[in-house]
């Protein structure tokens, strides 16, 4: 049984077509106030999974707590939850005395709610496994890369990424594409505010592909992009799994001279092109029955 919201109902139907489960719709009520009232297709499966992507994510935190909570009381024994966006990944230290470590709040209180947590490209930078962040009975943190890599057929691109944290994204997406692959260094200056150092190769003529998990403001790739077109690329194109864009990022983007943009289905956005349903799907093949 595949718990989904009436938003998702797109991303439910290729995934229950990928990984056989049966769609289960979860009803919203929204009252005059605001609050949320959800009402589950009864009786819920002893194994159920929960499909919530988890961008713009803050009322979407509310409903899995009411999902799960009302899931387990209506018969779910083990509950996983698919989120092919992790939201509260990136915030993973104090960077400044008092701030919260979202990703340790947040994952910790997941692992509360479910058995079982599946996701793609989750920003871990310094942790090393998903089970550090979410600590639930099973984590599984899915990768992208192969199948952004996949869909570029041709060798002479470089794959960029910008910053080192990029690296194993960059590095497995070119060894799909048989490419070649290097890393800018990054300094953020605030949310919006992003400065970007070139690799020591040549970009004289280049098809340049800027790899990376996220693109939010989308100020990263367009300080990359501009940057690679003044050292001489020919074109530059952009692949992100998580294509999250903002505000006007997708202006800013074209701005700086992006040609081609291109994401997963992990956030609707219409540079979709990669479905990940089959790569969710044998994950949860590898769940307990
Ligand atoms: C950061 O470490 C991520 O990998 C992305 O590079 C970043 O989140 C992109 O953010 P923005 O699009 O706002 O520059």
């Amino acid at each position: 049984m595949l718990l989904h919201f009436d938003d998702e109902r797109d991303y439910a139907v290729r995934l229950v077509t990928a990984a056989g489960l049966t769609l289960a719709p979860i009803e919203r009520h929204r009252f005059p106030d605001g609050e949320l009232k959800l009402r589950l297709p009864t009786p819920v499966a002893p194994h159920a999974v929960l499909l919530r992507s988890l961008h713009r994510p803050n009322e979407k935190l509310i409903e899995l707590l009411l999902a799960a909570r009302a899931a387990r009381e209506l018969g779910a024994r083990h509950l996983t939850l698919v989120a092919p966006y992790l939201a509260y990944m990136r915030q993973d230290a104090a960077f400044a005395p008092g701030e919260a470590v979202s990703q340790r709040i947040i994952g910790r209180w997941l692992a509360d709610l479910f058995d079982a947590v599946i996701t793609i490209d989750p920003h871990l930078h310094r942790v090393g496994s998903l089970k550090e962040a979410v600590p639930a009975g099973t984590a599984i943190a899915l990768s992208a890369a192969p199948l952004i890599g996949g869909s570029f057929s041709t060798t002479d691109v470089l794959m960029l990424g910008p910053d080192a944290e990029a690296e194993p994204w960059v590095r497995a997406a070119a060894a799909a594409a048989d490419c070649d692959a290097a890393v800018c260094r990054k300094t953020r200056r605030g949310d919006r505010d992003v400065e970007v150092t070139l690799p020591a190769v040549s970009f004289a003529g280049r098809h340049v592909v800027i790899v990376d998990d996220v693109a939010s403001t989308g100020r990263t790739l367009a300080a990359v992009a501009r940057q690679a077109l003044a050292a001489g690329a020919r074109r530059v194109d952009v692949a992100v799994t998580h294509a999250l864009l903002v505000d006007d990022a997708d202006a800013v983007l074209r701005a700086a001279g992006v040609n081609d943009f291109l994401s997963t289905d992990t956030v609707p956005h219409p540079s979709n092109r990669i479905s990940t349903a089959d790569l969710i799907a044998s994950a949860l093949r590898t769940l307990p029955p």
